[in-house]
Formats: C-alpha cells, structure tokens, sequence
C-alpha cells in the first residue's frame, strides 16, 4: 500500500538499487499488514525495554525497508528517528515523519557518534559476502553510535522452531490454506542463498559481532536472535 504522505528521503545512492526483487517485495508486503508488523515491532521494542529509554534518544534503524519499525518507535513516543535502506519502493511506502536515508548500510551516510540506538529487524541476512559484508556493516555501526550508545539486534537464528516453522510452511497444503505461511515460503525461496548462508555460520556471525561490539546480551529462541550490543 502506497501511503498519502510522502516520505522525507535523500538519495545518497541511486534509486533502483533493491537487493531483493520485485517477488521477494510483493511477499514481504503481503506477509503482515502494517498494523500487524507495527504491534510486532511495538512488542520487540517493549521487550528490550525502549519503554524505559529517553524519548530525546537519537535512534536509527538500519534495513528499515518499509520503515513499519520507525513507526513503531513513533507511537512509543521517540521524536528523533531515522531509517536507512536500499529499496526506494520499499522506503516510499513509509507514512510518518522520520528522515529516511537510500543507501547502503555497508557505507552509514553519518557522522561519527551520531546515535544514541541503533537498530536492525531482519536486514544481515540479506547481506551476500558473508562475513565480509557482516563485518563492514558492525564497523559502520560502531562508529556511528556514541560511546555508551547500544545495537539492538533481530535476526534469524536456527532453532528447533525455526526448523519446524520451515518444514511446516513449505508443505503444498499448508502453503494454500494459509496466506501467510505463503508469503512466507516466497520470501524464504527468493532469499535462499543469503538466509541459508547466514543460518550456516552462527559461530562467525558471534565472531563477528564480537570482534567489533561488546556483547550486552544474546538470546536466541523462537527461531531469532535478539542481541544488545555497546561499541
Ligand atoms: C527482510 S527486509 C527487513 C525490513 C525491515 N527491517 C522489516 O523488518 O520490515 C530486509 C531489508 O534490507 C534491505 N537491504 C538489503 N541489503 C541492504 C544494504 N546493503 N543496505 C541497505 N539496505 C539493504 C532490503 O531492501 C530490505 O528492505
């Protein structure tokens, strides 16, 4: 759905640049509402305790796609919120006042120590030199965040949940009864080498994040992994 109000965007690259096609977008509009995936996010944040963080906070969401998080930071009361992605279709969906930014997050188009929160909702795995890109994209949000900032972090993660969830939603019958677990097995087809991928190397990825942040928290059930990370 295409909003009325038109979003804040400046261009740091060139519109058309997407990672994910055009059938990988239909999905992932399809899979959730925005409601749904406001309330979803709204739930996420509660649960890293945004409830109890300074509303004047600086926050950015990296891979904010169709920026339904940034709304959801909105109706918790943060003011000073910022959204990057590549996807110019995607961003141009976003209702609300938040400064969104086309680029790409290998390259931050900030200042040094310029955010207090730093958040991603599902963009490391699409990134596809693995752990090359993984690592540019940790020493960018390192140094945009101030000393005693924090990176939240929502990712896949295999689990016996998420494995179970897969083999459920890719069998034929389920895939017609319900809508969702559809677009949920488009999304997963279309992105299979980069989810795969980073589904296959959890001890990198932990490396990773350890070589650049500081780890505050690492959990991983329900097939994700919800990290807190200080630079
Ligand atoms: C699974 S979507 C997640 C979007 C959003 N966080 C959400 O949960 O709804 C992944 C997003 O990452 C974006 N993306 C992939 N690679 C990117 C890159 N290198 N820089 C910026 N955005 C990128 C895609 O355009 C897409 O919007």
């Amino acid at each position: 759905m295409i909003g009325t109000q038109t979003p804040k965007i400046i261009e740091h690259v060139p519109a058309g640049q997407m990672c994910c096609d055009p059938i990988w977008e239909e999905a992932y509009s399809r899979f959730e509402t925005p409601e749904e995936e406001i309330a979803k996010f709204i739930g996420r944040l509660k649960r890293f305790g945004f409830e109890k963080l300074n509303r004047q906070s600086r926050i950015v969401e990296i891979f904010c796609g169709r920026g339904n998080g940034l709304v959801a930071l909105e109706r918790m009361g943060f003011e000073r919120v910022e959204g990057v992605d590549l996807s110019d279709t995607l961003l141009r969906q976003y209702e609300g006042d938040a400064q969104l930014h086309l680029a790409n997050c290998l390259s931050l188009p900030f200042e040094d120590a310029s955010f207090d929160i730093v958040i991603v909702q599902g963009g490391l795995h699409h990134l596809p030199n693995m752990p090359d890109d993984l690592e540019q994209s940790l020493h960018e949000v390192k140094r945009i965040l101030c000393p005693d900032g924090r990176f939240y972090v929502i990712e896949p993660w295999r689990t016996p949940f998420l494995t179970f969830a897969h083999f459920v939603t890719e069998l034929k019958v389920m895939r017609k009864l319900y809508a969702k677990g559809d677009a949920l097995a488009v999304m997963t087809e279309q992105e299979r080498v980069t989810y795969e991928q980073w589904l296959g190397m959890p001890d990198v990825i932990r490396r990773a994040f350890g070589k650049h942040l500081t780890e505050v928290r690492w959990q991983t059930s329900w097939g994700k992994l919800a990290g807190v990370f200080a630079p």
